[in-house]
Order: C-alpha cells, then sequence, then structure tokens
C-alpha cells in the first residue's frame, strides 16, 4: 500500500473489521519520515522499490495524493505484472488512455470505484449493471467537500472560509482544497465517468468547470425564497443522435428533485437510460471509511480477477464530443460594467438591483468556455437552471 492518510487509514480500520476478505497488508510506503503514526514503524517502507520488487505482493494499492508520483508508481507496478487498486481520480483522469493500453498489454487489472464518488458504487455499474444499455446521460453531485460546505452555508449561515476548514478538518478536502471549490475534482470524477457510460476519452481539460468560489451569500438568498438550494453539478449527456457533451457548473436544485435531499458530504448520481430509465445512486461521498469501504470493494474484487472491460468503448462509432449546446443560466453580477461580460443567444429575465443584479437566459458553452478565466476572477456566478442542454 502506498499513503496512510485519510482514506489509507480509513482502508486499514475497513480492512481490520471485515471478515473473509483474502487481503493482508504486506507493507505501506509513505513519504514523510518525521510523522508520527498510529503504527508501529516496522510496518512502513520509505523505499518504493520495497513494494514494487517484491514478488510476494501480487496487488498494489496506491492511496496517496501526489497525482505524478502515483502515476509513475501505478505506470511500474502495471508493467511488472502487478494489479493496482486507486482511488486518485486526478491521476486516472489524466492518464486513461496510457492506463487502458498498459492494463491491455500487460495483462493486469486496474480498479478505481474508490476515485469516483466514495461509496457510491458507480463505475462498477456502469461497467456491468448498464454494460449493453443506451445511456442518455449521467449527472449529480461528484464533490463532498463543496456539497459539505454549500449546505452549512445554506443551513447554518456559515461563512464560505469558516464551511471550507470544516471540510477540510472532517478530512473531505484535497490537501488542496483549490481542487475541490473550482470544480476540477468533480470533472475529474466526470471524465472517469463519462469513459464507462459512453465509451468516450474527454479530457479534464476540455470539459468546462466553474466551481463554487463565486457563489456568494446573494444567490444563496435569491434560492432560498425561490425554496431552491445551490448544489456543484457535473452533468454529461447526449445531444441529438451522435453527440455528447459535458460541463461542470453549479445549479439551481428544487425541491421535488432527489439532489436536493442530497446534503453535508453526500453525493448523489442519476443515470437516464433508456430501459430501466432513471435510477439514483445516493451515499457519502467522502471521509476514510466510506471511500476507504470502496477500495476494499475493488480489493475483494482484485481475489477473484475482475477487470475493467470498458465495454461501451465497442458502442462509439461516430460518436464525438460538442460544447456547441445552449444552457439556460442566471448570472449574478455586482459592478454593472459585468453586464456585459457573457453574450446571450436570449433573455427571459433581467433584474438591476442595489446590492447585486442578475440575468436568466440562453448562453452557449462556448462563450461560457472562452470566458472561463474572467468568470473566476471576477465577483459572478453563473448556476445552471437544469433544463436539458439544446
Ligand atoms: N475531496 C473529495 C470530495 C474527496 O470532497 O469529494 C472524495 O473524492
Amino acid at each position: 500500500m502506498f499513503g496512510y492518510g485519510v482514506v489509507g487509514q480509513g482502508l486499514h480500520d475497513v480492512l481490520e473489521k471485515s471478515t473473509g476478505v483474502r487481503a493482508e497488508i504486506r507493507r505501506i510506503c509513505v513519504k514523510d519520515k518525521h510523522k508520527k503514526r498510529r503504527l508501529p514503524l516496522r510496518y512502513f517502507t520509505f523505499d518504493k522499490r520495497d513494494i514494487l520488487e517484491d514478488p510476494e505482493v501480487n496487488l498494489v494499492v496506491e492511496l496517496i495524493d501526489d497525482a505524478d508520483e502515483a502515476f509513475r508508481i501505478v505506470g511500474e507496478a502495471l508493467s511488472s505484472g502487478k494489479n493496482v487498486v486507486t482511488a486518485n481520480k486526478k491521476m486516472v483522469a489524466e492518464h486513461l488512455p496510457e492506463l487502458i493500453r498498459l492494463q491491455q498489454d500487460s495483462h493486469t487489472s486496474l480498479l478505481y470505484e474508490g476515485a469516483v464518488c466514495g461509496a457510491v458504487p458507480i463505475i462498477r455499474n456502469l461497467e456491468e449493471y448498464y454494460d449493453h444499455e443506451w445511456l442518455g446521460s449521467v449527472r449529480g453531485i461528484f464533490n463532498g467537500s463543496t456539497n459539505y460546505i454549500l449546505t452549512r452555508m445554506y443551513k447554518d449561515g456559515l461563512a464560505y472560509t469558516d464551511a471550507l476548514q470544516e471540510a477540510q478538518e472532517q478530512g473531505f478536502a484535497e490537501s488542496d482544497p483549490w481542487l475541490d471549490v473550482s470544480g476540477m475534482d468533480a470533472t475529474y470524477k466526470l471524465s472517469i465517468i463519462i469513459e464507462h457510460a459512453f465509451g468516450l476519452n474527454i479530457r479534464p481539460e476540455d470539459i468546462f468547470h466553474l466551481g463554487i468560489t463565486g457563489i456568494s451569500n446573494h444567490d444563496i438568498r435569491y434560492a432560498a425564497e425561490k425554496k431552491m438550494k445551490i448544489k456543484l453539478v457535473p452533468y454529461a449527456g447526449r445531444v441529438g443522435k451522435n453527440s455528447l457533451t459535458a460541463f461542470v457548473l453549479p445549479r439551481f436544485i428544487t425541491g421535488e428533485k432527489q439532489l436536493y435531499q442530497v446534503d453535508n458530504e453526500y453525493n448523489g448520481v442519476i443515470v437516464e437510460a433508456a430501459f430501466a430509465e432513471k435510477q439514483f445512486f445516493f451515499g457519502k461521498g467522502a471521509g476514510g471509511h466510506p471511500t476507504g469501504s470502496a477500495v476494499l470493494s475493488d480489493i475483494s474484487a482484485n481475489a477473484y480477477d475482475y477487470a475493467y472491460e470498458y465495454k461501451k468503448r465497442r458502442q462509439t462509432r461516430n460518436f464525438t464530443y460538442t460544447t456547441d449546446v445552449n444552457l439556460n443560466v442566471y448570472f449574478r453580477y455586482l459592478n454593472p460594467e459585468d453586464r456585459a461580460l457573457l453574450e446571450f443567444t436570449d433573455i427571459s429575465e433581467t433584474c438591476s438591483g442595489r446590492e447585486y443584479s442578475y440575468i436568466i437566459g440562453k448562453i452557449n458553452l462556448r462563450e461560457l468556455m472562452e470566458k472561463s478565466e474572467q468568470l473566476n476572477q471576477k465577483s459572478v456566478s453563473v448556476i445552471n437552471l437544469g433544463d436539458k442542454p439544446t
């Protein structure tokens, strides 16, 4: 095992309390020699070769947060014929085509259920349960920290920075919490989901994302007055017959929606399928034990030689990715000159107030992509109203 942080320790607890799992941790490789650990020193090594070159290690569990080092470890492990379980979404999303090739070339298996939505078993369901079913869209709440922050701001009136600090203290946030609040973490998870749901590899940098850093008390109040909540909702779905679009945006959620009840560090995933129709998965998306339980499930699956087959890849001939879609959004700004920042194709509502102003209307996703930098720098927010992209 590599790493002994929140997830590593969570897995250790889960493994100790689970009966019947045919797995034993042989060695734990960590970086910091001086950090106080809750296990005796003899369990640890500081040299990755002690694990990668040990012929008796048949499975490497990678749980470190440095995605580049994680990729080197996973690459070496797979090339030398060892199976790998990881919870590193950044590493998986950034290298998926290479990781698939490596598995094929070395006849190994890489499993990463713990990388996507913690304890919600979405990857294995997309792979196995929906293996032949035509999927229309997958959306939901994929990041526990931002959901926790938005919940605490909405329910308890907490300031953004205090809510973020709590998410960090509880072990939900990444070591670099910018990955959470910027929407990047949700984007990595969406990119992985797209591979298993639609058989396309869309690199994270090609998916538009806007996180929650721009959400202000004005927006929360606006939502509350209309009995809605704001959630960060990644979306991937078909447009027409042969295209797929994807983005990560805050979204207003009305009271009758399933996602309305998904609060704190919980995640929810909605899959729209041709015959199964709408299905909703709900569970804890962050934290040591929930993520450790997903990692343990992969360790157990490894014991019966389970490997992803990437079955949806066979169904994607003539299927392309598009960002040329229109979304119905709310655009809130404070400075009157920011009104002109976004070009709408159609405006249905405008409001100019003393404290803040907003526009509701249709905007092309490409326009949002072009203005991404300004949207992150200015005191503005863009919140999706949730209509199907057209
Ligand atoms: N930082 C992540 C989250 C951890 O908050 O969802 C689980 O992937």
